[in-house]
């Protein structure tokens, strides 16, 4: 049978609450699909960690996760340390270190959840964010001098590579050759920054004659962030750098009916490091420790973590049975109307699995 070893880092606030219950709905379907086993490991790792020992994670913890197929995580940072700290010191070293270059996130309108937009349903929501995920605005390069002073000056440098820029729009190129619509539409903002993101368009259009079959276009952010309102269903695949990437898919997570839903992979497509699946919410501090989260987003992630280790079917499994609950609207979690505990629609969904099976 096939073995994965998943490291688990479930981190801070929901996160530790939403892992659980992604668990729980990871074990129910190797039960029920009964070709594959997955060993979890789990690293509890944090703010609370920080506040013990001074630091997220151990020295050695890249290497120690290195030894797993696949990093499942639930959410860092939390009110007790600063966020460029916590974030910094957890996060965002595991996606650069590990050169999860391509961030993977989906956004899809569930049947039965209710669209903030007025008469738009699931076949309307359906985009594919391929969002650069190691470099550009979050490279982390710049400083601050003469702290405290009148003179006070800080930088934030973005940093735009050839390399870094082409491979994650030749990912978002194939991701368009599958769909159904070959469109792929980049996000730029070259009209104001004009030596990154005029770069940036270079090499889209560079790679576009790569792929003569997919229909190009490029959009500014802000007219693309007005559309995905007004048109979302005319978007299949958008390809973003690190920060575009980042708000468009939380506005993303409006349009599906609430954050507690949508997912992410944190992907190394060559697979030469583990890849890392997350829900693209944080820690909701305010829900933290309630039970009363949405453990969707998480269970999502799950079932992409298990889709990337080879097994679709089993991923497929999890998401007709979690659609089938949003359908059936009878256990919801709070944010999707319901009154449902975190616990209750996993294994509501855990439930679903099983009958189907
Ligand atoms: P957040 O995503 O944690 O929460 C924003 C709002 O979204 C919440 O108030 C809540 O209304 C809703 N929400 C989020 N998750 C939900 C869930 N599972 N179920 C129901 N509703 C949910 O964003 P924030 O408040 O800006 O950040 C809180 C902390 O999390 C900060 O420290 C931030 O830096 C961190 N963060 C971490 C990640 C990550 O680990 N990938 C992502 C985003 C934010
Ligand atoms: C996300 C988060 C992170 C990001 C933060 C917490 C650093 O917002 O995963 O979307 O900006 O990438
Ligand atoms: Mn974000």
């Amino acid at each position: 049978m096939k073995q994965y070893s998943i490291a688990c880092v479930p981190g801070d606030g929901v996160g530790t609450e939403v892992i659980d219950a992604g668990k729980q709905v990871l074990l129910a379907v190797q039960e029920a699909h009964g070709g594959f086993r997955l060993h979890f490991d789990d690293y509890p790792w944090g703010c609370e960690y920080y506040l013990q020992h001074g630091e997220m994670m151990p020295k050695d913890g890249i290497k120690v996760l290195a030894d797993h197929e696949a990093i499942y995580l639930g959410a860092v940072g939390y009110p007790t340390v600063p966020d460029h700290v916590s974030l910094w010191g957890l996060l965002i070293p595991i996606r650069q270190g590990f050169d999860q270059y391509v961030n993977l996130r989906p956004v899809k309108l569930f049947p039965g959840v209710p669209c903030p937009l007025k008469d738009k349903g699931p076949e309307d929501i359906d985009i594919l964010c391929i969002r650069e995920n190691t470099e550009g605005e979050y490279a982390g390069v710049g400083g601050r001098f003469h702290p405290g002073t009148p003179e006070e000056t800080v930088l934030q440098t973005s940093v735009f590579t050839r390399r870094g820029v082409e491979r994650v729009m030749r990912y978002a190129f194939e991701q368009a050759m599958r769909r159904p619509r070959k469109e792929l539409v980049s996000a730029t903002k070259s009209n104001a920054l004009n030596y990154s993101m005029v770069f940036w368009d270079e090499v889209f259009w560079e790679l576009a004659k790569e792929y003569p079959e997919v229909q190009a276009s490029q959009w500014h952010t802000d007219a693309l962030a007005a559309h995905f309102v007004r048109r979302p269903e005319s978007f299949s695949v958008v390809v973003a750098s690190n920060l575009f990437g980042d708000i468009l898919t939380d506005l993303g997570g409006a349009l599906q009916g609430s954050l507690g839903i949508p997912a992410g992979g944190n992907i190394n497509p060559e697979k030469r490091y583990p890849s890392m699946f997350e829900p693209v919410h944080g820690s909701a501090p305010k829900y933290a420790g309630k039970g009363i989260a949405n453990p969707m987003a998480a269970i999502w992630a799950g079932a992409m973590m298990i889709e990337f280790l080879g097994e679709k079917e089993a991923a497929d499994r999890v998401m007709d049975a979690m659609m089938a609950v949003t359908a059936e609207r009878k256990v919801l979690p709070r944010d999707l109307g319901g009154s449902a505990t975190t616990a209750r629609v996993a294994e509501e969904i855990a439930a679903k699995i099983r009958a189907a099976a």
